[in-house]
């Protein structure tokens, strides 16, 4: 009986100005361990409170969903998963229980379907590519829509480059971060995010960090949430005054991302973070993250 294991990274989306569009995956990850069984069981490991362990579980109801797009019925299967990554803080928890879901049942189901066929059904039941991109392909990925199609370039991030996570005790739904943006922006803003988003592709492309710091900007989403994520501004401004490259919220918040060039710097900013919380008096953690050129594999065992 053949028995996989889904690796898949938490990842980072928007970087300040690529809202929707870009994504970084991070050496953290969930795994999902997959085998046909006699009846249906789960079982949860890891930060695992609050998650299902029946067939309500995302992972889960994930695997069905490749079956029923495959024409098939789901088998009986035992799936065993270890979470990592934090749910509802801006890592891409929802992304990688989706993306994690579709690559275990296309393992199961003899890998009928390509990465870039996984990030379109991936796309088509998230609603934006930026996390699920970083989570299929890994590195710094390049997401945009054309037509009913997601066209996503990959970018190999450099390997000395860290990102320091500011981590809130609390959740922030995504849904909630979403409803207090507007429809429409100035063209000054417009403007503002584009040079800042190709300045930032361009930091990454070349490996040059002196970019990362305005292109980490942004004003297209990230001030209208500063109310729901108390400390924002001073928390990026205190990275940056570590020595942080560039900083932003991670995804929809409420977590904080911050970027250094070597181990060094980002102990810095890791300490100003924790330092600048206590005097806000936010609870929460901090945590120093290589970026990963992976993204989601499975193994055979
Ligand atoms: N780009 C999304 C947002 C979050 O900022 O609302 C990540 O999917």
């Amino acid at each position: 009986m053949p028995r996989f294991t889904v690796n898949v990274p938490a990842t980072t989306a928007n970087l300040g100005p690529g809202f929707d569009c870009l994504g970084l995956a991070l050496d953290w990850w969930n795994t999902i361990t997959v085998e046909p069984a006699r009846k249906f069981s789960a079982r949860l490991r890891g930060d695992s409170e609050g998650l299902p362990a029946d067939e309500t579980n995302m992972v889960v109801e994930h695997i069905r969903i490749l079956y029923k797009h495959l024409g098939a019925p789901m088998p009986p299967l035992r799936v065993t998963m270890t979470n990592r990554i934090p749910i509802g803080k801006g890592f891409g928890s929802s992304a990688a229980a989706l993306v994690g879901g579709l690559a275990a049942g296309n393992a199961l189901a003899g890998t009928p379907l390509s990465a870039q066929e996984l990030l379109e059904l991936a796309n088509e039941l998230e609603g934006h590519p930026d996390n699920v991109s970083a989570a299929i392909f890994g590195g710094f990925t390049i997401s945009a829509f054309d037509g009913g199609r997601v066209v996503c370039a990959t970018v190999e991030p450099a390997a000395n480059w860290r990102a320091v996570a500011y981590i809130p005790d609390h959740a922030l739904a995504t849904k909630k971060a979403r409803k207090v943006l507007p429809d429409r922006i100035t063209r000054a803003d417009a403007v503002f995010n584009i040079g800042r988003a190709a300045l930032l592709a361009y930091a990454f492309t070349t490996q040059r960090a002196s970019f990362l710091k305005i292109g980490t900007e942004d004003r297209l989403h990230q001030p209208y949430r500063v109310p729901l994520v108390k400390g924002m501004p001073e928390m990026l401004d205190a990275a940056c005054a570590a020595g942080a490259n560039g900083a932003a919220l991670s995804g929809a918040g409420p977590s904080l991302i911050a970027f250094a060039t070597s181990t060094a710097n980002a102990l810095q900013i890791q300490k100003a973070f924790a330092e600048t919380a206590r005097k806000l008096k936010l609870v929460g953690e901090t945590r120093i993250l290589k970026l990963s050129a992976r993204g989601t594999f499975v193994a055979r065992s």
